[in-house]
């Protein structure tokens, strides 16, 4: 299971939007997925789930250790995408745990625990059903840098991070990697960025263009090719509590997330994958082909962005 974090502790760049819609692009590529709401705000939660009743098991019960991971799972509009939500209850966390030994590693654990349960098969018992297990893991963190960013961070093998191309999109983003480095050091070896992703990009503005070359100098290779450009429709759809592939399949919107889930499997594979049809019915459960957890081929670490490879050098923040 690959396990992505989606974060920066900028707001409204577009993490939620990304979470919910790339991940409904990787299911709908026939990807198991599950999403999981990090953030008290609930925007996941609300942009999958619309006015349907908040679910009784949410992130918040899952890290006060009052039930499992696989408890809290709730179905959403596509069958191979489940959530895991949260309810504003998720801002009293941070005080609450404030004095609990290893408050960081509880969502690891709890994911830990549930795909060994789940995923294990006994050499001669019964094969687990396949709705038990995942292709991938999307955490939609809060823009804060505290603990549930950090059980992010922690639960997390790679970081995918939104940035908005606008004045200052690269404020606050070597603090990101610099915490990115302190978690890898320190509690995660395998943490990693693997992309960063272009949002609500305007290409018809100088300053767009100007910002994603900055952008580009900065990260390299991990710039994702696709962008995903400024969409109404994407503002639209989580006020009808739908993806935008229910929601406007036909829009720049879902055409630039099925892309990007596209460009995501292809890096992974290393090769192209062929092309999807865009009357996009969800595609039937097949065993995916295996896809590594590790950084892609070609995505070597750029010159110019030495800050998420360094080595720990302080303690984690509390
Ligand atoms: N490509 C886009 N085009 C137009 N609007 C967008 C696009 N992407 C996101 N939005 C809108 O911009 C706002 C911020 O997006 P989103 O909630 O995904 O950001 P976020 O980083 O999760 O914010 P927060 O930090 O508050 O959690 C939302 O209203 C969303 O609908
Ligand atoms: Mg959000």
């Amino acid at each position: 299971m690959r396990r992505i974090a989606v974060t920066n502790q900028k707001g409204g760049v577009g993490k939620t939007t990304t979470t919910a819609n790339l991940g409904a692009a990787l299911a709908l590529l026939g990807r198991r997925v599950i999403v999981v709401d990090l953030d008290p705000q609930a925007n996941l939660t609300l942009h999958l789930l619309g006015g349907r009743e908040t679910p009784p098991r949410t992130t918040y019960s899952l890290l006060r250790g009052e039930c499992g991971f696989g408890e809290i799972l709730v179905p959403t509009e596509l069958p191979l995408l489940r959530l895991a939500p949260a309810t504003v209850d998720l801002a009293g966390l941070e005080v609450e745990l404030a004095s609990v030994v290893g408050r960081e590693t509880l969502l690891r654990d709890a994911v830990a625990s549930f795909e060994s349960s789940r995923a294990g098969t006994p050499p001669d018992g019964p094969t687990p059903a396949q709705e038990d297990v995942a292709d991938f893991l999307l955490l939609d963190c809060p823009p804060s840098l505290g603990v549930l960013s950090l059980n992010a961070l922690v639960c997390a093998r790679e970081v995918v991070l939104p940035l908005q191309t606008e004045f200052l999109a690269l404020q606050g983003v070597s603090r990101l990697l610099e915490v990115v480095d302190l978690v890898r050091g320190r509690l995660n070896p395998v943490l990693h960025l693997s992309g960063v992703l272009a949002c609500m990009v305007n290409p018809r503005t100088n300053l767009a263009v100007e910002v994603l070359e900055e952008i580009r100098s900065f990260f390299g290779e991990r710039l994702y090719q696709t962008r995903i450009r400024e969409n109404v429709r994407l503002a639209e759809a989580p006020s009808h509590g739908k993806t935008i592939f229910s929601y406007a399949p036909d829009s720049n919107g879902a055409a630039d997330y099925l892309r990007l889930a596209t460009e995501i499997l292809e890096r992974a594979l290393g090769r192209s994958l062929p092309p999807v049809d865009l009357t996009l019915q969800p595609a039937r459960p097949e065993p995916p082909p295996a896809e590594p957890d590790g950084p892609p081929p070609g995505t070597a670490t750029p010159a110019a962005a030495p800050a998420t490879e360094g080595t720990a050098g302080s303690p984690i923040p509390a």
